[in-house]
């Protein structure tokens, strides 16, 4: 998705705004440029990566600055589409994140009163809507033209001959990072690492006015003060530390991410208080929404919460969620969203405390427009996330799901005592599986030869193998699909064969003799069968052709070991077929628009 950057300070802008725009790479992104303010506005921009704008472009002397990374939307990648965008006179250079739902009016409007465009993009009209309301005054141009505006925004403004950036915010995004004498604006933390930890995030709405000194923020017309926060991750927590990728540093990083997770909370009273809330309202059943990789948490989270709190659970995909109608009366709501900035999962939630739903976020973000909207925020701990692959969010994910159900179980002392200890073991556990990769990785440079893969599991593992078969095809490219073990036989088995390998998740628990016969089935339509079982599963070597083996835990903890094997086995297939791990095609880290 789109990256945004603005300096303004005392040094020289340009090789901060290049060096900023290469931590936003992680988003996903097809064109990049950089505008400078000194006398005029001088701009760069192209179809590029960011290392390559950075070797091409002119150096421009001017110590204010905006930058942009473009994941195209409306209009292909190309030299015209990309950010900055100006206006007639090109003396206003914007640099937008989000979408403007009435470009085509506004458009039509501004042409008619003699403006002139160049671009395909809904963005171009702010630019020229900021030079129609211009009288000498930015900020108030800034103000009157977003007036007109409908769909979400996060803009950076740029003036030729004046050392101030106008900033604006709804539904996207946007942070500034203060340092001495300088501030700077991103819309994502990691951008701005290198140069400082202090942060304020603009709440909906806010408009700001930056200059080296200080900024003043206002919000319908009234200044208001928003609070400092300091970001305790460092640069090197989104840097690759050694790993080849980001994606495999991510998977390492999991033993130290579930300490970090349950230690944050099983120290704190917090939780206990966020709960309390759902107790005294006599909450009778819950939903759970998101998307991708943290909706198969929420699918996991619902067998756990069944389990342990005996009401009811549904776990629902946000983007759907939005088109049906609701039975909500008693029901408390979790939202789960790593990135707090999914636009499919912002859009239910808001739905949600429109008909007074009591929301829970778990995610990763501190101060992300999840958090700001639900009545609870329960955060991950897993550090900045890089890699385009969703790895150690979701386990973090999961953690907060067990801790929350654990806490507020009805399970009697010795299930809850044993569960406990199950917990504290799975940062060993979970090491384990990254120390014997020898068996993941023969597996891999084997699937790496085929393009259709069936992933299969049962219970409180057929998430698992949703988000197993997830992994495989974003980073590797191959087709795979998960399948619950027991519908292949409904429809799926007429693609068994020699050339359609099936990865079978096989639990210790009520789901086992079942998944064996499923098994025997498979194999008996020729399909290669890889299975991933417990140590000590003596049976199951006699029926596939190979065993990855992961660590004997408690079968309601298996979903981590178990992705934490399919995490490695997607990364190794999709390193043998060489593609580009932590930015693979067409995807974006943070999924923006609906
Ligand atoms: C897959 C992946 C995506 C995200 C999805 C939701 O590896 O990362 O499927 O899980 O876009 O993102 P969040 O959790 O930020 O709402």
């Amino acid at each position: 998705m789109c990256g945004i950057i603005g300096y303004i300070g005392n040094r020289q802008a340009q090789p901060i705004l290049l060096n900023c725009l290469g931590m936003l790479e992680y988003r996903g992104y097809d064109s990049c440029g950089v505008a400078v303010s000194s006398s005029g506005i001088e701009v760069y921009k192209d179809a590029v990566r960011v290392e390559a704008l950075g070797k091409v472009s002119p150096q421009f002397s001017g110590t204010a600055g905006i930058g942009h990374t473009r994941w195209a939307t409306h209009g292909k990648p190309s030299q015209v589409n990309a950010h900055p965008h100006l206006d007639c006179t090109g003396s206003i250079a914007v640099v937008h994140n989000g979408i403007i739902n009435n470009f085509q009016r506004l458009k039509r409007q501004l042409i008619s009163e003699g403006h002139s465009f160049v671009s395909e993009t809904d963005s171009e009209v702010i630019p020229h809507l900021i030079e129609k309301y211009y009288h000498g005054n930015l900020e108030e141009a800034v103000v009157a033209a977003l007036r007109d505006v409908e769909g979400s925004y996060a803009i950076i403004v740029l003036r030729a001959g004046e050392h101030r950036l106008v900033v604006a915010r709804k539904d996207s995004p946007l942070i500034i990072g203060i340092g001495d004498r300088e501030n700077f604006f991103a819309s994502d933390v990691p951008a701005i690492l290198d140069y400082t930890n202090r942060v304020i995030y603009l709440e909906e709405g806010d408009i700001g006015v930056a200059t080296p000194d200080g900024i003043k923020i206002r919000r319908d017309g009234a200044e208001v003060v928003r609070e400092e926060h300091k970001i305790l991750w460092s640069v090197e927590d989104a840097q690759k530390g050694g790993y080849e990728h980001f994606m495999l540093k991510e998977i390492h990083e999991q033993p130290k991410v579930i300490r970090d997770t349950l230690g944050a909370h099983t120290q704190a009273t917090e939780l206990e208080v966020d709960l309390a809330v759902v107790r005294d309202r006599g909450i009778e059943s819950m939903l759970i929404l998101a998307c991708g990789t943290s909706y198969h948490a929420a699918l996991i989270g619902k067998y756990i919460v069944e389990d342990l709190l005996r009401i009811p659970v549904r776990a629902e995909i946000a983007s759907e969620f939005n088109y049906y109608g609701q039975t909500l009366a008693g029901t408390a709501a979790i939202v789960i969203t790593q990135s707090g900035e999914t636009a499919d999962a912002l859009k239910a939630i808001r739905r949600l405390k429109e008909v007074g739903c009591w929301l829970l976020a778990i995610t990763n973000v501190v101060g992300s427009t999840a958090s700001r909207i639900a009545n609870q925020t329960i955060y991950t701990r897993a550090g900045p996330e890089v890699s385009v692959a969703a790895t150690k969010s979701f386990i973090a994910e999961l953690m907060v799901l067990y801790w929350l159900a654990m806490s507020y179980s009805k399970a009697d002392g010795k299930r809850l005592a044993s569960l406990l200890i199950g917990l504290r073991q799975l940062p060993s556990k979970v090491q384990q599986v990254l120390d014997d990769e020898d068996k993941i990785l023969e597996c891999a440079r084997y699937l790496s030869g085929y393009e259709n893969v069936f992933f299969i599991g049962r219970g409180i593992n057929f998430p698992v193998a949703l988000e197993g078969a997830l992994k495989l095809k974003e980073i590797s490219y191959i087709h795979a699909e998960g399948y619950a073990a027991g519908e292949l036989k409904h429809g799926p088995f007429a693609l068994l064969g020699s050339n359609t390998p099936v990865i079978a998740i096989v639990a210790q628990d009520n789901t086992y003799d079942t998944m064996l016969t499923n098994i025997k089935e498979i194999k008996a339509r020729g399909s290669p069968l890889i299975a991933l079982a417990e140590e000590g599963d003596e049976a199951i070597g006699e029926l596939a052709d190979s065993v990855i083996t992961v660590p004997r835990v408690d079968a309601m903890f298996s979903p981590v070991v178990n992705t934490v094997a399919l995490q490695l086995l997607a990364y190794y297939t999709a390193k043998q077929r060489g593609c580009p791990i932590d930015f693979p095609r067409n995807l974006a880290k943070s999924v923006t628009v609906e």
